[in-house]
């Protein structure tokens, strides 16, 4: 089952006048009327990053240029070490130094790093100036550019400091993924996988049945696989925009993941990569609670490995791995009172939060760790 190529929208529906709408389809970021959202007239800028500016902000440039007279645009480093107060800043001075106004218009042209830092400029600025997001890697189009977390990482923890602020829209090109890299593709995987076991079992055996022609780049299948993943992400942002309760099971996989980011330093593993080893983790702690059989544990590893993905969590303290584990995972945004809650899944097609004993989050750790 695929989708047709020609552009298709999803709805983020947050119940008053933030509502937007998630475009997706081909070409999309040379033409102008995908930005017609975007107030005419106003200031803008352009932040992006040394790798995708070169291929991609002169397109989006001429798309905008009718649209805003003054459009500037802001090249930041490369990389998750650079999702810091430094780079944000740098945003701020360009904004400040440039005289920009509270009706400048953010356009945030790049992945997960660029994307969430630009959201987070953008909440701050003047108290909050709209933005759009135009994300350019797999893993941005079928999850962080979706539903207005935004944040910078803090060495102590990942994605601590950031607000809840919401695009006017999303701009998905599939055709910018032409020129992701193999490995990011495979971290982009990592997030569509996810959408799976915490909610649709039916897509988890599409995505078994599609790996190989994703992980080719087939365009038909690479269309199916971001419109089913924002589609999932709408319906649960869409019911819990703040995560008081049913978001926190996007996160599955992430609090063994984001401990495996931070401990091995900001970089070393790309973020899809340690999802794709927290999502095993997750998984075999789901089994050990006696919520799902060792069966789905290996289904979900085999399909994690045929993804390009790891499926070991990495040693992040030769003395004492599990005891580093635990202490990154306490600072999860997810803890309450100092308690890790993990996102286990409760049956195929079904997450819930939970917390567990730590005696048992040392087994799974000691076992799945290379
Ligand atoms: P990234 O932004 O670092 O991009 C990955 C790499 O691909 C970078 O080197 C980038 O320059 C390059 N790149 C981007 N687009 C390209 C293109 N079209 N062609 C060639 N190269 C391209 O990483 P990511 O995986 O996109 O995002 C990871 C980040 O997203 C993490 O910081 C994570 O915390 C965050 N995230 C946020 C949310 C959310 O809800 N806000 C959800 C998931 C992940
Ligand atoms: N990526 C997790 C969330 O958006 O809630």
């Amino acid at each position: 089952m695929t989708e047709s190529l020609s552009a298709s929208r999803v709805r983020i529906d947050l119940g008053d006048e933030r509502c937007y709408d998630i475009a997706i389809g081909t070409g999309l970021i040379a033409q102008q009327a995908s930005f017609d959202v975007a107030r005419a007239g106003t200031p803008a800028l352009i932040v992006t990053n040394s790798t995708v500016a070169p291929l991609y902000a002169d397109t989006l440039a001429g798309a905008l240029a009718g649209r805003h007279p003054r459009l500037s645009r802001l090249v930041l480093p490369d990389g998750e070490q650079y999702k810091t107060w430094d780079s944000l800043n740098l945003i701020f001075d360009e904004l400040l130094g440039g005289g920009f106004d509270r009706k400048t218009t953010l356009y945030a042209l790049g992945g997960g790093v660029v994307g969430d830092m630009t959201g987070f400029a953008a909440a701050c600025y003047m108290r909050g100036v709209p933005f759009v997001q135009v994300p350019t890697t797999l893993l941005a189009q079928v999850d962080s550019s979706v539903g207005g977390k935004t944040a910078i990482n803090h060495p102590l923890g990942k994605n601590m400091i950031g607000a809840f602020y919401q695009p006017l829209a999303v701009v998905c090109d599939l055709d910018l993924l032409k020129t992701l890299p193999a490995r990011e593709l495979s971290a982009g995987l990592a997030e569509v996988i996810k959408y799976g076991p915490i909610a649709d079992m039916a897509f988890f055996d599409w995505i078994e049945a599609n790996i190989d022609a994703l992980r080719a780049c087939d365009p038909a299948a690479l269309a199916h696989a971001v419109q089913r993943s924002c589609q999932i992400k709408a319906d649960v942002v869409g019911q819990d925009e703040r995560e008081s309760g049913l978001r926190a099971i996007l996160n599955f996989g992430h609090t063994f993941g984001h401990a495996i980011e931070a401990g091995m330093g900001y970089g070393a593993w790309l973020h899809g990569e340690a999802v794709g080893a927290g999502m095993v983790m997750a998984a075999e702690l789901s089994r050990e609670l006696g919520l799902v059989d060792a069966a789905f544990v290996d289904r979900l590893t085999q399909l994690i490995h045929r993804a390009g993905l790891p499926t070991r969590g990495a040693v992040i303290d030769a003395a004492d791995n599990a005891g580093r584990y635990l202490q990154l995972m306490r600072v999860d945004k997810k803890a309450e009172d100092g308690e890790i809650r993990f996102v286990v899944i409760d049956g195929p097609g079904r997450a819930v939060v939970r917390a567990a004993p730590d005696a048992l989050v040392r087994q799974v750790i000691d076992r799945c760790c290379a």
